[in-house]
């Protein structure tokens, strides 16, 4: 199965020039938490903006480009969303995690979502995607701890498919 992973903010905004906007140290914690030992699926544009391979995760890159590669056995380079199938057919819980485009093109295969959501607008040029409420249930939400690390309010909210 596909689980997104998201942080986003109230205005939908995840991402400008190919970064982060937010330090939310208490957000990156739970998806060390909740990726760990798990296969994670992202667009070559993200893969990059990550700056390295993450420990203990198979990382799932989506490129157009037939020639780009990375030489670590922890990264398998794709080509189209048929190559995801196998992934959405597992049992296993395999994490979508970003960035825009993906997330767009992947959501529909999707059975669950965490979604850190931030409650407050950023200026930025990569968006998520509007939750479709008649998709879309919210079984879990939960405060985001805030202090001096944690400057921002956010909630934990976790949706599974209707
Ligand atoms: N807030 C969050 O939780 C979060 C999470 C992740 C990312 N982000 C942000 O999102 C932004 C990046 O998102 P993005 O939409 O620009 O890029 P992206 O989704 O990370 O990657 C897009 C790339 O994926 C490849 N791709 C897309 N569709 C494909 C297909 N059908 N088949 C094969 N390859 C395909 C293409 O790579 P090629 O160009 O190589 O062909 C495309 O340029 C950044 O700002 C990042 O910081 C935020």
């Amino acid at each position: 199965m596909l689980s997104i992973i998201v942080a986003v903010a109230s205005n939908n905004v995840i991402g400008k020039d190919n970064k982060l906007l937010w330090h939310l140290p208490e957000d990156l914690k739970r998806f060390k938490t909740l990726t760990t030992g798990h296969t994670i699926i992202m667009g070559r544009k993200t893969f990059e903006a990550l700056g390295h391979v993450l420990p203990n995760r198979k990382h799932i890159v989506l490129t157009h480009n037939p020639d780009y590669k990375v030489d670590d056995e922890n990264v398998e380079i794709v080509h189209s969303v048929s190559e995801i199938q196998k992934y959405v057919d597992d049992d296993n819980e395999n994490f979508v995690i970003g960035g825009a485009i993906i997330y767009r093109m992947l959501m529909d295969y999707c059975q669950k979502m965490y979604v850190t959501r931030i409650a407050k607008s950023f200026e930025g040029d990569a968006f998520f995607p509007k939750i479709d409420e008649a998709k879309w249930k919210v079984v879990s939400r939960e405060k985001g701890i805030k202090d001096e690390n944690n400057t921002l309010d956010y909630e934990f909210i976790d949706y599974t498919r209707i």
